[in-house]
């Protein structure tokens, strides 16, 4: 039987996604509650969004605060905002090395297709090189440099010049670039994708490759970002040149924000209204992402990731030793990590279980099923979560 909120949304909400019998009413920390009481482990943290865990006590501060001074006056606008100019230096001081301009935005899409739009027109060039299985997001411009035929096919014609390459694959990068080539977007690890992790040497090969032949390297840290997979930013490794630097989820641990960095070598060659929009770089959205990323820091929840990271990472490579047959992988960092079951249905029935005993989770592709919780977890709800998914994979096999 459904309750009214669910007949309500059913009938009213664009029917893009299933739902199943859940109806979560709050959340703390790493745990939801549904309208009957039942307390789950939330393993998606609302897509890899709420990094400080739910209703964190920070973002409630930082929101009231903030909305009882001001909460519209955008980076569009003619006026400056001492929150955003806080929320600009602490992240200058923390973006990989080189980018030092920053522009805000609402949603990982949006500021993915400001940064194609913008690489584009400083370029002077066309074609924009995307991986295979990679996601950038859902405006057409985004779905068209996204690598999986289920984003795109459906929406034909897409925007043009968008050339795919294999994932982590180096020669057929060196084949793609040519000197129409304006930029190459990737994730540091595809999220979307399966949680794919490319080989240690891969960005940095990338990034050479991009510098040799003048096209712009935009890394979209959107999944990734804000301790994600450790540090700060996956990108931000030795030898990694970036000219665009794309975040959201994570940067105001839920609400509706997000950023592009740049180089001051780009920005030198952005014109006075090549970018905008109404709600950009609002002091709402400014005051909380600045509460999360001090939260972040002063805590050092990196480190803890790391830490939380590698001990689960184990923990999973032991059921893959105990089934190999039912569990066929197991990789990721930090806290974005995944499990690959052997079959579909396998996978299907385990994440259904799990919302039965307590323990909401993600598959994607079919049979990978990612795990990716509050940065704050400690050690004993990870293994509570883990308790049940276990259970419910050996049962489902
Ligand atoms: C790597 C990556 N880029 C872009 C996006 C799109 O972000 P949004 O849903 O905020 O538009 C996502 C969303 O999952 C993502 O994982």
């Amino acid at each position: 039987m459904k309750t009214n909120t669910q007949a309500v949304e059913d009938r009213y909400l664009a029917p893009f996604f299933d739902r199943t019998h859940v109806t979560i009413e709050r959340g703390e920390g790493v745990y939801v509650w549904d309208d009957a009481g039942k307390r789950y482990i939330d393993f998606t943290a609302g897509w890899g969004v709420t990094c400080i865990g739910h209703a964190n006590p920070v973002i409630t501060r930082a929101l009231t605060e903030q909305a009882g001074k001001i909460i519209q006056n955008p980076n569009s606008g003619v006026t400056y905002s001492p929150v955003r100019a806080e929320l600009l230096s602490l992240l200058s001081g923390i973006l990989p090395q080189g980018l030092c301009r920053l522009f805000f935005g609402s949603s990982g899409a949006e500021v993915n297709d400001a940064a194609i739009k913008l690489a584009r027109k400083v370029s002077g060039r066309l074609n924009v090189v995307s991986t295979e299985q990679s996601f950038h997001g859902r405006t057409i411009s985004t779905a068209s440099a996204t690598g999986q035929a289920v984003h795109r096919e459906k929406f034909n014609p897409l925007m043009p010049n968008y050339l795919f390459v294999p994932y982590n694959n180096m020669e057929a990068m060196a084949r793609v670039i040519t000197p129409e080539v304006a930029a190459v977007i990737l994730e540091p690890i595809q999220g979307e994708g399966g949680v794919i992790v490319p080989d240690p040497q891969y960005l940095r090969n990338v990034s050479g490759l991009c510098r040799d032949k003048g096209v712009f390297l935009i890394i979209d840290e959107v999944q990734t970002g804000f301790c994600r997979t450790g540090p700060m930013f996956a990108s931000a490794q030795e030898g990694v040149h970036i000219d665009f630097l794309t975040m959201a989820k994570g940067i105001a641990g839920g609400f509706p924000f997000a950023a592009f960095a740049v180089t001051e070598e780009v920005a030198a060659r952005f014109e006075k209204g090549d970018h905008g929009g109404t709600f950009c770089g609002n002091p709402l959205g400014c005051a909380v992402s600045l509460a999360v990323v001090k939260y972040l820091l002063d805590n050092d929840i990196g480190g803890h990731v790391r830490r939380m990271g590698e001990k689960t990472l184990a923990e999973l490579a032991s059921w893959q030793r105990e089934n190999p047959r039912l569990i066929t992988a197991v990789r990721g960092t930090g806290l974005l990590l995944a499990l690959q079951v052997a079959e579909k249905e396998i996978a299907e029935e385990a994440a259904a279980a799990c919302l039965d005993r307590g323990l909401i989770l993600n598959v994607k592709q079919g049979t990978v099923v990612r795990l990716f919780p509050a940065l704050t977890i400690t050690r004993d709800e990870m293994r509570e979560g883990l308790a049940i998914l276990k259970a419910a994979l050996f049962s489902a096999a």
